[in-house]
Order: C-alpha cells, then structure tokens, then sequence
C-alpha cells in the first residue's frame, strides 16, 4: 500500500481500492499518481485484463482533497498527478468497472463515466458539485454526461449539484445496477473476473469503437484549462475557505 491506495492483481483483475476512509477517501495529489500509475500499468503488463475501482470506508469518495485544491488556489506548484489520471482514464483499453457505496462526489462521480461496468449501492449518492465549489466539471464530463443523461438532467447535476440517488442513476444509465451494500464488492468482482475471461482483444475494439476517445480527450484539455482558472478565482478561494470552517460559501462579496 502507497499513499492510501491498495493495488492487487488477482485472476487478471487489477483492483484499485481508495484507502483513507477517515477522510471519505477524498483523493489527494499522491493518490491520483498511483492511481495513474494503476492504468498506466494495465496498459502494458498483459496480466491485467481488467481494472476494478473501489473504496475502503462508507463513501467510494469524497473527490479532490479540497485542501489540496486549497493549496493549489493559493499558489502551490508542482507536478498535478491528476492530469496522467485523467489522461490515462480517457485512454484505457482494458474494461474498466467500479464498485461505488455511499457518496461519490466530484471526480468520484465523472470517473464512472469512463468506466464500462458501475455498480452502485443502494446506498450510494452521485453528486457533482463543481459549481458549488465555484469550479467548473472535468475529466471529460461535459462531453460525456450530456451525452449520457441528456442536456437538462446534467445540468441540474452540475450547476445545482443535487445528489443522484442510486436507483435514479441506474434508471437513467448511469450505472448498470443497484445492490445491496453488502454484496456490492462481490458483485463488482464477479462481473469483472467474469470480463476476465472474455477475450480481451475483442474487448478492447469494442470499447474503442464504442468511445470517441479523441473528443473526450480533447474535451478533458478543453475543461482543465478553465478548472485551472477558475482554481485560482476570489470565488474558489472563498468556497475552499467555508468547506475548512465549516460554513456555508458566501459568494455575494466576490468577484467572479
Ligand atoms: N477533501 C478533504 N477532506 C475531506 C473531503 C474532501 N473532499 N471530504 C471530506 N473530508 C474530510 C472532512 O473534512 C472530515 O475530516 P475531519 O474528520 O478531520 O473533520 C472527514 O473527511 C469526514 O467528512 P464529514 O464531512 O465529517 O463526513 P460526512 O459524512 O458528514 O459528509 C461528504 C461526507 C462527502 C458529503 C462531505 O464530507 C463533503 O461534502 N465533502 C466535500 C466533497 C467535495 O466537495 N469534494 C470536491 C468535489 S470537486
């Protein structure tokens, strides 16, 4: 284990699992390197034939670390790891599957979007709450939640950043089915030994053919350019500072 992230390799399945349930799992710079390290990995090692993304605690995540993105708001520098993630998730050959329990914020959320199996709990919460934070969405999920869910529901998922319960995202095809909280790891496992098994150049045309991985790609340069802005904005920088106090954002007083 490095930097809250457990990697295995078992029966051709690489599983991913988010370890720092004290904190929901919310994803810090070294975590999205070895996450990043994890596709890069699946790519070339021909044992993994299947990806599975998981988290240890009640919460799949709580997305980025907002501390960190609170370091970074205030001018912190150096090398940003979640770029190769989300680079290397946009560009995955192998199937990807996810096993999501309770809350799934931020990038917990626009991940599944490049996954190819989801399986949610009956638990589990969707919730993308990037204008909330005064951010705008990422990892290619302008692009893909649109096309995924239609205009006005995604919508209403960014700009509101309501959370979307498990049966609602199944019902819409976010999410391939709903389980009991207790079954979900196996669940999720089953399906991708199962994928395991399949013949993994057939599967990976098939996802190539199905996925305008360039669009998405160039969507994610697209969104970075203006996450990193709007990262570096008075209105940021204010709803950073009320998540560490503990109160609501004030946004009347700042600047866009
Ligand atoms: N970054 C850093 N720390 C986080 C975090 C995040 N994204 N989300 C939760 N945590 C920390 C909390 O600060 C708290 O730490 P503490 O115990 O040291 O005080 C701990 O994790 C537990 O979180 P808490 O808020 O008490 O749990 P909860 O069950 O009441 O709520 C969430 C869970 C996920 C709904 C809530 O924590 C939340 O909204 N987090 C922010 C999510 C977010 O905006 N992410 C960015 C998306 S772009």
């Amino acid at each position: 284990m490095g930097e809250f992230v457990d990697v295995s390799l078992e029966a051709g399945v690489l599983t991913v699992t988010m370890a720092r349930p004290d904190k929901k799992n919310a994803i810090t710079n070294a975590m999205y390197g070895a996450m990043a390290d994890a596709l890069a990995r699946a790519e070339t090692d021909p044992a993994i034939r299947v990806v599975l993304f998981q988290g240890n605690g009640d919460s799949f995540t709580a997305g980025n670390d907002l501390a960190d993105f609170a370091a970074v708001s205030k001018g912190a520098s150096g090398e940003r790891h979640v770029t190769r993630f989300l680079a290397n998730l946009a560009a995955a050959t192998r199937p990807l599957v996810a096993a999501v329990q309770g809350n799934a914020v931020g990038v917990g959320t626009t991940m599944l979007l490049h996954c190819d199996l989801v399986y949610l709990a009956s638990n589990a919460r969707l919730i993308t709450p990037f204008v909330n934070l005064a951010l705008v969405p990422e990892a290619g999920s302008t692009y893909l939640l649109p096309q995924r869910i239609g205009y006005a529901r995604a919508y209403a998922m960014f700009a509101l950043g309501e959370p979307m319960d498990a049966e609602t995202a199944v019902s819409i095809g976010l999410a391939n089915a709903v389980v009991p909280p207790d079954e979900l790891r196996a669940k999720a496992r089953a399906a991708a030994e199962a994928l395991a098994k399949r013949p993994s150049g057939s599967l990976q045309h098939t996802k190539a053919l199905m996925r305008d991985t360039a669009g998405i790609t160039a969507q994610i340069a697209r969104e970075s350019k203006i996450f990193q802005e709007r990262l570096m904005s008075a209105e940021a920088r204010e709803a950073f500072a009320a998540f560490a106090e503990r109160r609501p954002p004030d946004f009347s007083k700042v600047a866009g």
